[in-house]
């Protein structure tokens, strides 16, 4: 199994090297854990490694992106401003989405576009997408409708060939009964707990499933800081 780098050296040693290339990876959890940063390393790291990158943001414009990216020390705007970097608004996509759904004769509500629609942006050339947060299309869905439609996308994304991270915050994860971990290759949750001894806060991954790769099912604490997201040596003292 080939590996595409995390971007997050001690997080690839867990990983056996690397999310595996050309599968799909969930990451959740609630609001501010670290998802989009988990993204932007990916991001980084691929466009320093000469892969076709994009990140397909339901939230942010591409400017916050590209600000938190720079403060992270993770430097996305030169690849972004030659292309090999896209970073698509599905907001602003719309209108796109809204002539790709007519001719499929898909009905629109809730956000106005729907899950599956998502991979007509990503072109065939693409090695790495990152999709942030799949969490807002769940709420005019029922489960089953999610269901379907991620697992049409998963399965999309992975005929063209790209390594995907798609990011879904803990609440829309919640709803819908945790399904998306049955249709993707690997699932990574960031939490964030206080530690009831020295009453700080905490933040973790935990990595409960990871197709082809051995795993260690113990929590590995993490720290962002201005260079990033970095782990912490089993056994290392709490900052
Ligand atoms: N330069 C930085 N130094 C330290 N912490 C940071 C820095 N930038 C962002 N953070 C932390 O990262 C959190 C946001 O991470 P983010 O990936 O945007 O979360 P999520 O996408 O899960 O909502 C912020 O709440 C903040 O605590
Ligand atoms: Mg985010």
């Amino acid at each position: 199994m080939k590996r595409v780098s995390t971007g997050i050296d001690d997080l690839n040693a867990k990983l056996g090297g690397g999310y595996p290339m050309g599968k799909a990876i969930l990451v959740t959890g609630t609001a501010g854990s670290g998802k989009t940063i988990f993204g932007l390393h990916l991001l980084q790291r691929s466009c320093m490694d000469g892969m076709k990158c994009m990140m397909v943001a339901t939230e942010e414009t591409p400017e916050d992106i590209l600000l938190q990216a720079d403060m992270l020390g993770l430097d996305l705007g030169g690849y972004y401003n030659s292309g090999q970097l896209t970073i698509e608004r599905v907001l602003e996509s719309r209108s796109k989405i809204a002539e790709q759904a007519a001719k499929l004769g898909f009905t629109q509500d809730g956000l106005g576009i729907d899950l599956i629609l998502l991979a007509d942006l990503v072109p065939d050339c693409t090695d790495i997408v990152v999709i942030d947060d799949v969490g807002v299309f769940t709420l005019s869905m029922t489960v089953q409708d999610f269901r379907d439609q991620f697992d049409a996308l998963n399965y999309t994304l992975n005929r063209k060939g790209c390594t995907t991270i798609f990011v879904m915050d803990e609440s829309a994860y919640d709803m819908t009964n945790r399904i998306a971990d049955y249709s993707v290759y690997g699932s990574v949750r960031l939490l964030v707990k206080e530690n009831p001894y020295t009453e700080k806060i905490e933040r973790y991954i935990s990595i409960p499933k990871m197709r082809s790769t051995k795993l260690s099912l113990e929590l590995s604490l993490f720290d962002i800081t201005s260079d990033g997201i970095k782990l912490r040596k089993p056994g290392s003292k709490t900052e």
